[in-house]
C-alpha cells in the first residue's frame, strides 16, 4: 500500500485516543452497516465492486474517439461535476499536463465552475480553430454555470461542424432517469453517461463523472480502479488503532474538541494543488452543518511559506496542519555546481530537489510543532494513477467516519441551494417572482 499516516506530532496527551475510540468506532460502523444518515448515498463505499463495468468500458471508448477526433476536450461542470477530474489530471500527470509532450490524451480544459466573461473567452482563444469535443457534466442538469458555458460550447460546435456534427462531440454525463439534461441528450443523439444516484457530486470522480475527462487526457483510468479497489480492501478494518482511515478521523475529532476548528491540508508539490481543492469540497460540504465541523482550507509549500507561513508560525492558535507528503518524485532532478557560488548554495549542489524539499517539509514540521501546531502527516508513495485510486478513496473512507463520529449526515449539502435559490430568483426565473421581490427590496437596504 501507497499511503501512510503518521500522528506523533498532533500532541497527543495519555489516554485521548482512547477516549474517543467509542465514538469513533460508532461511527465507522454506522458507516459499514449502512444504518446512518444518508445511508442511500453510499455507492463510493464498494465502488470498485459495484460499478458498472459495462460503462467503464465505454468510458475508455469514449476517450479513445475523443482522442481520434480532438485535440482539445472541453470538461464542463462545476463542484463534484469538476474538481475530481480536474484533481486527477494535475495529481498524475502534473500542473502542465496539457502542455506535455507523448501525454497520451488530449488537452482537457475545464468550463462551467465560474460565471467569468473573461475566462470564457480566454478558452475560446485557446481552442481556436482547433478540433474539439466537449463532455457536459451534471445531474441535475439544471445548474447555472454549467449550463451557461454549455450552450456556448454547443454553439461553437454547431457553426464549426454543424448539428449532426456536434451530436457526435458532445458527450452528456447526467442522471440516468431525469433532469433537463438527460432530456436534450436523448431528445439530440449524444452519448451519455451515468451520475449514479448512490454518489453524491463529491464522492463522484470514479464514476463517468471524473473517468472520462482523465481518460480523455491520458489518465489510465484501470490502474486508477486497481489502486481503488486496494484501498478499498485495506480500510476494511475494524480496528481503529490500525486502520488509517479511522485513526485520521479520529484525530480530526481530537482536534476539534480541542478547539483546532480549522484544518490546513498542506502539499509540497504543486501537482497536489487541486486536489487540496477537491479536498476542501469533501469536507465542506460533508461537514458543514448544524454549526459544526472542522474548515478545511489548503496550503501550497513552500510556496505560501512565504505568505501564510507567519501566520501558522505565529498567529491565532485555531488550526491544525495535516501534510500531505510525497515520498518520491516521478523524476529527480539535482542542484547544478556554480563556479561563482553568489548564492551560497554550492553546499547543496548534487542534491536533489527532492532531497531539498524533504529538508524544508522537515524543517517545517519541526517549526510549526514548536509554534503550537498540531502535525498529522499523511505520506503517499508516489503520485500515479494508481495512487490517485487510493487516496480518494482514503479521504472519503476518513471524511465518513469523521462525519458520523459529528453528529451529521456527512451525504447531504442542504446549504449549497441556498445561493442558487436566490440567484435564480434575482436573474428572474419563472416561478421566483415573489423571492425576487423580497431579495431586491432587502438588497437596495444594503448595497
Ligand atoms: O457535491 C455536490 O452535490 C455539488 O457540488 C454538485 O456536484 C454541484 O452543485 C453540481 O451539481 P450538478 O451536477 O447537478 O450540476
Amino acid at each position: 500500500m501507497s499511503i501512510s499516516f503518521n500522528y506523533s506530532n498532533a500532541g497527543l496527551r495519555e489516554g485521548e485516543l482512547e477516549k474517543v475510540r467509542p465514538v469513533i468506532e460508532a461511527a465507522y460502523n454506522t458507516l459499514k452497516n449502512r444504518t446512518g444518515a444518508g445511508h442511500e448515498m453510499l455507492g463510493w463505499l464498494d465502488l470498485c465492486d459495484t460499478y458498472d463495468k459495462e460503462e467503464f468500458e465505454r468510458i475508455k471508448a469514449a476517450a479513445e474517439k475523443i482522442k481520434s477526433q480532438s485535440e482539445v476536450l472541453v470538461a464542463i461542470g462545476i463542484g463534484g461535476s469538476y474538481l475530481g477530474a480536474r484533481a486527477g489530471l494535475e495529481y498524475v500527470k502534473g500542473p502542465f499536463y496539457n502542455q506535455l509532450p507523448n501525454k497520451n490524451g488530449v488537452e482537457v480544459y475545464f468550463a462551467g465552475n465560474n460565471i467569468s466573461s473573461d475566462y470564457v473567452s480566454y478558452l475560446l482563444d485557446i481552442i481556436g480553430d482547433r478540433d474539439f469535443s466537449v463532455n457536459v457534466i451534471s445531474k441535475s442538469g439544471t445548474t447555472t454555470e454549467p449550463a451557461v458555458a454549455f450552450r456556448i460550447f454547443k454553439e461553437k460546435l454547431e457553426e464549426k461542424y454543424g448539428v449532426d456534427g456536434a451530436k457526435e462531440r458532445i458527450y452528456a454525463t447526467t442522471d440516468a432517469n431525469k433532469g433537463a439534461l438527460l432530456g436534450l441528450a436523448k431528445e439530440m443523439g449524444y452519448e451519455r453517461f451515468v451520475v449514479p444516484d448512490a454518489t453524491g457530486g463529491r464522492f463522484s470522480a470514479l464514476t463517468a463523472v471524473g473517468l472520462l475527462p482523465m481518460a480523455a487526457g491520458g489518465v489510465d483510468i484501470d490502474e486508477v480502479y486497481r489502486g481503488l479497489t486496494d484501498a478499498t480492501r485495506k480500510y476494511e478494518n475494524d480496528d481503529m488503532m490500525t486502520n488509517d482511515t479511522t485513526l485520521y478521523a479520529a484525530l480530526r475529532y481530537i482536534m476539534m474538541t480541542k478547539g483546532k476548528g480549522v484544518e490546513i491540508l498542506a502539499d509540497y508539490n504543486p501537482s497536489l494543488t487541486m486536489l487540496g481543492e477537491w479536498y476542501k469540497q469533501l469536507m465542506a460540504e460533508s461537514e458543514g452543518k448544524e454549526f459544526k465541523g472542522v474548515f478545511p482550507t489548503a496550503a501550497h509549500f513552500s510556496t505560501d511559506l512565504h505568505s501564510i507561513g507567519q501566520f501558522i508560525q505565529d498567529g491565532a492558535r485555531i488550526f491544525f496542519e495535516t501534510v500531505l507528503w510525497v515520498e518520491k518524485a516521478n523524476k529527480e532532478i539535482s542542484v547544478p555546481n556554480d563556479d561563482k557560488d553568489v548564492d551560497g548554495l554550492n553546499f547543496a549542489a548534487g542534491k536533489t530537489l527532492q532531497y531539498m524539499n524533504e529538508k524544508a517539509m522537515n524543517g517545517t514540521l519541526l517549526a510549526h510543532v514548536d509554534g503550537g501546531v498540531p502535525n498529522l502527516i499523511i505520506t503517499l508513495d508516489e503520485l500515479s494513477d494508481y495512487t490517485f485510486g487510493e487516496v480518494l478513496y482514503f479521504f472519503w473512507k476518513a471524511l465518513g467516519i469523521s462525519g458520523y463520529a459529528l453528529g451529521v449526515n456527512p451525504f447531504d449539502q442542504p446549504g449549497v441551494e441556498a445561493y442558487k435559490k436566490n440567484m435564480f430568483a434575482l436573474l428572474g426565473k419563472p416561478g421566483y417572482e415573489d423571492a425576487k421581490a423580497e431579495l431586491e427590496s432587502r438588497l437596495a437596504k444594503v448595497l
